[in-house]
């Protein structure tokens, strides 16, 4: 057993910058599954979004954030973090993170999807995730202490289930071990694997909403998956992302004769929403027709776009050419854990922050380049509150004996799981395929897992439960919510329903604690 102050269960931007905000006398553990660089943080080509140009104006960044999330947003949390963006931004360029810059030594700003100006800062052209992980794992100080390949798999509540005191991990060599801190974080990220197509990196498999989920926190908008317009397409399979900042350089989606597809869809045309451009490639693809960016009309594109002119050619595109073949895959997910601004949830001594988070920022559907902010943002923001409050302190001394049963049932095969999920609660979705979705998903008794004892199961068996465990969630989320917005798109509802559904929905995982029993309850609030 080993006591810390906080625990960091992640290792992503939001993960790092708290780490590097806490106070240098707390005793940090951050524990990742697999090593530092392997989230979707490290990934990111784009960029991060701030209203630093001369013309721009943060409350204008607000008001495109607002519009990409279809109004669904917590519009005080927007506020508050397109405000901060440009004073986070130029502190970490100040502090030595290397963003690019023109000649007169002021930051190049991109274009993205659904901006009204160009605001995208980004660092060694389309590295941007890497470089700035790489800049903040560079600053951790020596009170924080990093073991990888180690998987929390539970989630360690109080005797009164009233307060999360720390978490259970399997260890590299297979054993398990208890971590505790009155300060537990999730920063797992997303669910992206879910799905047959995505841009996510492996380790994206909905662990923290499925740990928080199992202990009884509250999610929210589970329903909202975003699915990225462009990942490149080879032999039926994704291989990665093509960043939306390609269409902001000028490239359009065409088909293989060159017929432009957005024109006549949406006024940003390619820079249209991502769900509007995501839904109209997928309505050519159904119909067989494969849909390409032409990027001809990009000048110097290698240079510009460095890892993607390296990801294109491993996967044999001639580059000449000038085409690349894409599908919309999934990318980001808006619902999560529910948190406030300092990334705390509904139970005390557990947080959450990025993209396992819901702080009701990206609304139905999150604005390009604004998930590196917002890990920026609340990571910061809990380290303030964290330093705040060392005096709240439970520790594990008479660690409480929750009896959970034993249950080795069977759980669905990841590929199995990954390609229903795309087929029937992706891109489009119906009643009829999301209740057979659900209905598949039915027979591997989701609610028995929800109270097991895990301690048996390997890390490759904990991924499956955890990727069922959240698949199970994104389906009975979306087959509640009976109208069409941002991500979450009903052929059956295709409309934006403002009088029922302008509001959160939260999901509670209710316990009823006589019995055991586990229901599944969601209940609509508005916000
Ligand atoms: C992209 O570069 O297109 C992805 C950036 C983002 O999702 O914010």
């Amino acid at each position: 057993m080993k006591q810390y102050d906080v625990i960091i269960i992640g290792s992503g931007i939001a993960a790092l910058q708290l780490a590097n905000k806490l106070t240098k006398d707390l005793n940090v553990m951050i524990l990742t599954k697999e090593n530092l660089t392997k989230g979707n943080s490290y990934l990111a080509q784009g960029g991060v979004a701030a209203a630093v140009a001369p013309g721009d104006d943060p409350y204008l960044h607000y008001l495109d954030t607002m519009e990409a999330g279809a109004h669904h947003n917590n519009a005080k949390a927007v506020l508050e973090m397109t405000k901060k963006a440009p004073e986070l931004i130029n502190g970490l360029w100040q502090s030595g993170c290397r963003f690019d810059e023109d000649e007169n030594g002021n930051l190049l700003l991109g274009m993205e999807g659904a901006h009204s100006e160009k605001r995208i800062v980004h660092s060694g052209g389309d590295e941007t995730g890497r470089h700035m992980v790489e800049f903040l794992i560079s600053d951790l100080a020596s009170n924080i202490t990093v073991e990888q390949s180690t998987f929390v798999y539970d989630l360690i509540l109080n005797q009164e289930k009233s307060r999360c005191i720390g978490v259970k991990a399997k260890l590299p060599d297979g054993s398990n071990e208890i971590y505790l801190a009155p300060h537990v974080v999730l920063a797992t990220g997303g669910c992206g694997q879910i799905f047959s197509f995505t841009s996510n990196a492996e380790t994206a498999s909905g662990d923290g909403i499925a740990l928080a989920y199992r202990a009884g926190v509250e999610l929210a908008d589970m329903e909202f998956v975003q699915f990225h317009p462009t990942l490149l397409y080879v032999d039926g399979k994704t291989r990665g992302l093509i960043s939306e900042a390609v269409r902001g350089e000028g490239a359009l989606l065409v088909t293989e004769d060159g017929k432009q597809i957005m024109a006549g869809i949406h006024p940003l045309k390619d820079l249209a929403p991502r769900h509007i451009v995501s839904q109209t490639i997928y309505d050519y693809s159904r119909r067989g027709i494969q849909i390409y960016l032409d990027i001809s009309y990009i000048e110097d594109f290698s240079s510009r776009f460095p890892t993607i002119s390296k990801l294109c050619t491993q996967h044999g595109i001639d580059m000449e050419k000038g085409l690349i073949p894409v599908v919309p895959g999934s990318h980001f997910i808006m619902g999560g854990i529910k948190t406030d601004l300092q990334g705390r949830t509904s139970i005390p001594g557990l947080y959450a922050i990025g993209e396992a988070a819901c702080t009701g920022i990206h609304g139905a559907n999150r604005l390009a380049s604004n998930s590196l902010l917002e890990g920026m943002f609340v990571g910061g923001n809990l380290a303030d509150w964290i330093n705040s409050q060392r005096a709240d302190k439970e520790t594990g001394n008479n660690l409480p004996v929750h009896v959970k049963t034993f249950f080795a049932g069977k759980l669905p095969v990841p590929d199995m799981l990954k390609q229903t999920m795309m087929d029937r609660a992706g891109i489009v979705r119906t009643k009829e395929q999301l209740t057979l979705q659900a209905e598949w998903l039915a027979q591997f008794n989701h609610d028995k897992w929800l109270d097991a004892d895990l301690d048996h199961l390997s890390p490759a068996q904990l991924t499956s439960l955890f990727m069922y465990i959240t698949a199970t969630l994104v389906t009975q989320s979306a087959l509640e919510r009976t109208e069409s917005r941002g991500g979450h798109y009903r052929e059956d509802f295709p409309y934006e329903d403002n009088a029922n559904w302008m509001k959160k929905q939260i999901i509670h995982q209710q316990k009823n604690r006589k019995d055991g029993k586990h229901e599944f309850n969601q209940t609509a609030l508005a916000t």
